[in-house]
């Protein structure tokens, strides 16, 4: 990765110089002057010059940019494509997803300054739990440090907390108490780890140049691991906004999972995360490992269009980390997802598991009424 940055860095001039030269001799020739296309040309700046997402480190979290580095687009397309060469980093999937975005979605944002126009005695409590899950590398960097609270003015100061349902807000969860306490009670490990899904992973590169060491583990491929913030129980409040000590079930996607007949077959990362199953993915940049089997796709898109197509029209204002074209991925994703089409890798998955449930419940049916 070093190795190939410094022959990005030595390019850079020797092929800029020439260039330059070339435009002064050469001037009036518009054939010869352009030595890229457009498109090439917004292909390199957005491959070379992609600084948007935050790189920095707080005490226990890295930022997205950290990671694309490595995980992210491989300009010379070995590492994290698939059968047929398409890229299919995780971080370009995930950077455009509403979990992405949670901490700069406006209509989060809105609802909560409601909240706390109407009960501004509870302003501190509010902010802090709304945090909890949409900006959790900054709200729990904070706690761990001491904070008794943290807040929204706290968080648009705090690119790691800007970064949203960022990659170590999942990869870092600890195993321990995992789905126990729910509504945003999040525990994460303190030393420094990526929890993966593979079995002995290469370390020394990333532990090198992130501190971060790869690790596996199974509880991050578990429904289990989406638990504690897909699950929201809220303390409900009077009109004069007295705590009435009731507590209110606003999501429970988790527990409705777990009830489902989708249990014990299939976790929410088996319909959010689709597999290749088939095509073994070399998932670090520069080639240096062995291709993994299988690579889960970081797609985890859900019910939202309407969102996702106001932060295409607005990634400027918003501040975003994605581009129109990475928004609009998703919402196709997304529809594709809804209508079942054929495009959702999702629709296999689901037609497969129907298909699986139909074949157990015709094999009990029929063990049954070969008994009677
Ligand atoms: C336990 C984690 C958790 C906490 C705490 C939490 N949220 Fe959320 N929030 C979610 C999840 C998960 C979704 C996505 C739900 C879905 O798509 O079905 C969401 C979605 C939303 C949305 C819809 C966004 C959109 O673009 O459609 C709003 C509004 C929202 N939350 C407001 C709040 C407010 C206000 C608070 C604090 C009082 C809060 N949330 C606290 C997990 C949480
Ligand atoms: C919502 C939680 C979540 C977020 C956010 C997330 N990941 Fe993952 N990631 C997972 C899970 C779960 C798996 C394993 C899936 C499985 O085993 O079913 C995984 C797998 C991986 C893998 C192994 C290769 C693969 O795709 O299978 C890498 C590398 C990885 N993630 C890096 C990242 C990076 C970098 C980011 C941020 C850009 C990120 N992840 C964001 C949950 C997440
Ligand atoms: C210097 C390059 C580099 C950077 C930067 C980097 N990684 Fe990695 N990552 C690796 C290597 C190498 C592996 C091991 C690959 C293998 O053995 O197949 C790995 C593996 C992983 C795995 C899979 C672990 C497993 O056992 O399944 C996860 C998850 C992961 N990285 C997440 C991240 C996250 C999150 C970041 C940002 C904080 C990050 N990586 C930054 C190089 C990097
Ligand atoms: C740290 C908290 C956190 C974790 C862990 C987490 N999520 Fe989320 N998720 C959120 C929040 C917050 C939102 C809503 C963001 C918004 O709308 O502003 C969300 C939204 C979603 C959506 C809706 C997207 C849409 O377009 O409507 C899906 C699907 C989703 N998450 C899947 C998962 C899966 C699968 C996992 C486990 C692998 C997971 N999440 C783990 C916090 C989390
Ligand atoms: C059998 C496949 C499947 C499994 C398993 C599954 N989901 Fe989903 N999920 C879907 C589909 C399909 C949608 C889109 C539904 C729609 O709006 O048409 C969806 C929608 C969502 C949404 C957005 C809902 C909304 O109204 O905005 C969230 C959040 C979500 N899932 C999270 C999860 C979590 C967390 C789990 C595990 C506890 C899970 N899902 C398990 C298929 C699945």
């Amino acid at each position: 990765m070093k190795k190939y940055r410094n022959t990005l860095l030595v390019c850079i001039p020797v092929i800029a110089l020439p260039l330059l030269l070339s435009n002064l001799t050469l001037a009036k020739d518009d054939e010869i002057r352009k030595f890229h296309s457009e498109a090439e040309m917004a292909h390199f700046q957005m491959v070379v010059l992609d600084t948007t997402l935050p790189n920095g480190y707080n005490y226990l979290f890295a930022g997205s940019g950290v990671c694309q580095k490595c995980h992210g687009l491989d300009t010379l397309g070995l590492a994290s494509v698939d059968a047929n060469g398409d890229d299919v980093n995780v971080v370009d999937d995930w950077r455009a997803t509403m979990m992405a975005n949670s901490a700069k979605d406006p209509f989060w944002r809105a609802k909560i300054s409601h909240e706390v126009l109407l009960y501004p005695q509870h302003k501190a409590a509010i902010e802090d739990k709304c945090t909890s899950c949409h900006a959790p590398m900054g709200h729990f960097n904070a706690k761990h440090l001491g904070a008794l609270h943290y807040g929204i003015a706290d968080m648009v100061a705090d690119s790691l907390a800007m970064d949203g349902v960022s990659c170590l807000a999942c990869h870092m969860l600890a195993k321990e108490g995992i789905a126990e306490s729910f509504s945003g009670l999040l525990t994460f490990d303190t030393f420094r780890v990526a929890y993966g899904p593979y079995m002995s992973p290469l370390v020394s590169p990333m532990l090198t140049e992130t501190g971060y060491k790869p690790k596996f583990s199974d509880h991050i491929s578990k429904s289990e691991a989406c638990a504690d913030c897909h699950t929201l129980l809220t303390e409900t409040l009077d009109f004069q906004g007295n705590v009435t000590g009731n507590k209110f079930v606003e999501q429970a996607t988790y527990h409705e999972w777990l009830n489902s007949s989708y249990n014990d077959t299939l976790s929410c990362q088996g319909c959010h995360m689709p597999s290749l199953d088939k095509w073994p993915v070399h998932i670090v940049t520069g080639a240096m490992t062995e291709p993994r089997s299988p690579f889960f796709l970081h797609e985890l898109v859900g019910g939202n269009v309407t969102m996702l197509g106001l932060l295409r029209d607005n990634v400027e204002a918003l501040g975003l980390t994605a581009g129109p074209s990475q928004f609009q991925d998703v919402m196709g994703k997304t529809t594709a997802l809804h209508h079942g089409g054929r495009s959702s890798s999702l629709w296999w998955k689901r037609r497969r598991a129907t298909r699986f449930l139909f074949l157990a419940k015709w094999t009990a049916s029929t063990k049954c009424s070969a008994k009677t």
